[in-house]
């Protein structure tokens, strides 16, 4: 459960996120330094640099379904999986997405808000981040058995 800093670290934060450039970083990055994470991307084009990468429209497009999506979250910090019920169903049962996969967008999303937002990316901000990338994590590891 969460505190109330907790929160405020948390959503004064993602007021400033821009979930287009952040979530295309973000996927984009995923891709380049796991790049067995391609497998799940075929359909997707170009994958072959990491200049192919971070060019790639429908990698853009994707890490912004993505990073709007974990913005669910923020808005539902009570509720987390509840809100991702659907989405863990459609990860585990459809793409047979590897948990492990969650885990790792998770630390690359807290190393892009970190270099955006150095400043205000304190340690008490991290710890919470930290925190809520391993609750997502969680909720949509939730429907794999
Ligand atoms: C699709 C969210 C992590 C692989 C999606 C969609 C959302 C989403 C919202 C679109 C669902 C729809 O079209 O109805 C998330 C969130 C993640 C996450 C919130 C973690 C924070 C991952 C990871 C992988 C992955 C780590 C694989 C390495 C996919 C694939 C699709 C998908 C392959 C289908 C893409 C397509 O349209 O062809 N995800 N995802 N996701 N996700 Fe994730």
């Amino acid at each position: 459960q969460w505190s109330a800093e907790e929160k405020q670290l948390i959503t004064s934060i993602w007021g400033k996120v821009k979930v287009e450039e952040c979530g295309g970083e973000a996927l984009a990055r995923l891709l380049i330094v796991y790049p067995w994470t391609q497998r799940f991307f075929s359909n997707f084009g170009n994958l072959s640099s990491p200049t192919a990468i971070t060019g790639n429209p429908k990698v853009r497009a994707h890490g912004k379904k993505v990073l709007t999506s974990f913005g669910d979250a923020v808005k539902n910090l009570d509720n987390v999986k509840g809100t991702f019920a659907k989405l863990s169903e459609l990860h585990c049962d459809k793409l047979h997405v590897d948990p492990e996969n969650f885990r790792l967008l998770g630390d690359i999303l807290i190393i892009i808000l970190a270099a955006h937002f150095a400043r205000d990316f304190t340690p008490a901000c991290h710890a919470a981040w930290q925190k809520l990338v391993g609750v997502v994590a969680h909720a949509l590891t939730r429907k794999y058995h």
